[in-house]
């Protein structure tokens, strides 16, 4: 009797459990794949989708890399999985990579969830589709055109500048995370939404705490009830907008009364071609797309901004081949006054630049982009049915690349390589591809570029944790924040700065007004430590 009731109850707490949930998953599956069209003859991709309705979200979430990276061993490059409440595969290496990109408005489309299309306003440039998303986008880019970049050049300078200045007078160690959140939502706040520096002293408390907010709740159940994350959302957002609509109106007052702003920043721009268009955007839309260039250009550059910070200190070599280059284009030497940026400058910078391809290699900010499938087609062989989600992944694609070898190494040169640069199409896509390319590419890579220049020419630092982890949420950070100390860097004059071969050799120099004095002669009258050495050449001494 007693080996009866322990069996049945063995049956009852154990196995029955056991194959009822093994029942509702198989159901599951079935129930899943049926979404599988009939008239088309290939298979769908391998791979499982997890349990009833929650799918495989959960291990995403808690074990994102180790998840993506057993995924990836098991089925390769195409797999299928359920995510987010969806049926959805995941694609990755450069060539089903393309297809995708390439197959905008086509194939698939931009799909974002109900919550962000609300609260970032389904008239966004990430929202439309078609001639609308091609006619929008050509109005904001005019706000990233050469000429509108190099309006923008001097207060970006001087923001990094004040930054930098700071991180190097504190005692305690600077977080650079938060530190860099800090620094390029002023810059976006300058920049792409035209305030003012005393609008953001006033203002900038309250801005970053709706900012905060506005994105923590836009992944959230499409229901405003009061205190619901939609509704939370939607009020964080509606405080932006407010302020951001000041602002129009003051600068559409300004014109109208032709007074001429010092610098046109992203929503001057925006105003002024839109007024100048048949088609003029309405006050909403261009509240809107203001807020979506805050949101889109915000975290993925604070991200790469801190991941420059880790991969400089921890490559000492690099930021010494930064500031020979800089030397050598004559951004900073020790041998002439300082230079003020501009964009033939910066472009001049290659080495520099591909400190920077080279991070966004290895840390892209954004790990990767959400389709649906607007019909059913093929990839690589398998199905993807129509209505399914498709996200194609950036970092992975990057990583299975076979034209980085040494993949794990930090190695700018790389990118110097004019193959590399040929082939690397859909293998490094950092900023995406085809119709949905990154709208601020040219403007991010112009200010890491000067975030690079001005940390370099005027910080050492040391990270004090070593290497950190790194999460991805919604974009790539240290888990310690990286805790670094800067101190000011102060070029001295070892032999190979002082040029002293250079100068033996080279032919005697006017000193302006005067006698001729060879160079060697120069060299050894001037006070070795004097960082102003190029004033005598320029006759200016
Ligand atoms: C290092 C910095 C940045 C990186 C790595 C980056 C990356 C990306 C990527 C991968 C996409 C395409 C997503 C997809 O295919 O679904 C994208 C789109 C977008 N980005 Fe960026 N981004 C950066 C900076 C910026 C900045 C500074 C802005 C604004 C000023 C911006 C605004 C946008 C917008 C509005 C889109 C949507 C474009 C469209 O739908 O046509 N991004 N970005």
């Amino acid at each position: 009797m007693g080996l009866y009731t322990l069996l049945v109850t063995l049956l009852c707490t154990v196995v029955l459990p056991v194959l009822l949930l093994l029942a509702a998953v198989k159901l599951w599956q079935v129930l899943v794949i049926r979404g599988l069209d009939p008239s088309c003859t290939s298979p769908l991709p391998p791979g499982t989708m997890g349990l009833p309705f929650i799918g495989e979200t959960l291990q995403l979430i808690l074990q994102r890399r180790k998840f993506l990276r057993m995924k990836r061993q098991k089925y390769g490059f195409i797999y299928k999985t359920h995510l987010f409440g969806n049926p959805t595969v995941r694609v990755l290496g450069a060539e089903n990579v393309r297809q995708i990109l390439l197959g905008e408005h086509k194939l698939v489309a931009v799909q974002w969830p109900a919550s962000v299309r609300t609260i970032l306003g389904s008239d966004t440039l990430s929202n439309v589709h078609g001639s609308l998303h091609r006619n929008k986008k050509k109005a904001i880019l005019k706000a990233f055109s050469r000429d509108a970049l190099e309006h923008y050049i001097p207060v970006i300078q001087e923001e990094v500048r004040c930054a930098v200045t700071d991180w190097m007078e504190r005692d305690v160690p600077v977080l650079v995370y938060p530190e860099m959140k800090r620094l390029m939502f002023r810059i976006a706040m300058r920049i792409l939404l035209g305030f003012e520096p005393e609008q953001i002293k006033r203002d900038e408390q309250e801005l970053v705490e709706a900012f905060e907010e506005m994105i923590k709740n836009l992944f959230s159940l499409p229901i405003d009830v009061p205190f619901s994350g939609l509704y939370r959302g939607l009020k964080a957002r509606n405080f932006i907008h407010a302020k951001i609509e000041e602002n129009i109106k003051k600068k559409i007052q300004d014109e109208d009364n032709e007074n001429e702003p010092k610098y046109k920043d992203a929503l001057q721009q925006l105003i002024e071609n839109s007024r100048r268009s048949d088609e003029p955007l309405s006050m909403q839309a261009m509240k809107e797309a203001a807020t979506e260039l805050l949101f889109g250009g915000h975290e993925t550059t604070a991200s790469t901004a801190t991941s420059l910070v880790m991969f400089l200190g921890l490559n000492p070599e690099v930021i010494q081949r930064i500031r020979e280059e800089l030397e050598e284009k004559e951004v900073s030497s020790i041998y002439l006054p300082e230079r003020t940026l501009n964009m033939e400058l910066l472009e001049h910078l290659k080495y520099t630049g591909c400190v920077l391809k080279e991070t966004l290699r290895i840390n892209p900010p954004v790990p990767g982009g959400f389709r649906v499938a607007l019909k059913t087609f093929k990839l690589n062989g398998y199905q993807i049915p129509k209505g399914w989600n498709v996200i194609y992944s950036i970092c992975d694609t990057h990583d299975v690349a076979d034209i980085f070898p040494n993949k794990e190494e930090f190695q700018p040169e790389r990118f110097m390589a004019k193959s590399l640069e040929d082939s690397s199409r859909f293998n490094y896509i950092p900023f995406g591809g085809g119709a949905r390319m990154c709208v601020g590419k040219e403007f991010a890579k112009m200010l890491l570029k000067i975030f690079l220049v001005e940390l370099t020419q005027h910080c050492n630092w040391t990270l004090l944790n070593g290497p950190p982890t790194m999460k991805t949420g919604p974009t790539v950070y240290p888990v310690d924040n990286l805790p670094t100390k800067f101190s000011r860097y102060t070029p001295d004059l070892h032999p190979s700065h002082c040029m002293a071969d250079t100068f033996m050799s080279s032919p005697p120099i006017r000193a302006g007004p005067g006698p001729v004095i060879d160079a060697a002669e120069l060299f050894l009258l001037s006070p070795c430590k004097e960082p102003r050495l190029g004033l005598l050449f320029n006759g200016e001494g």
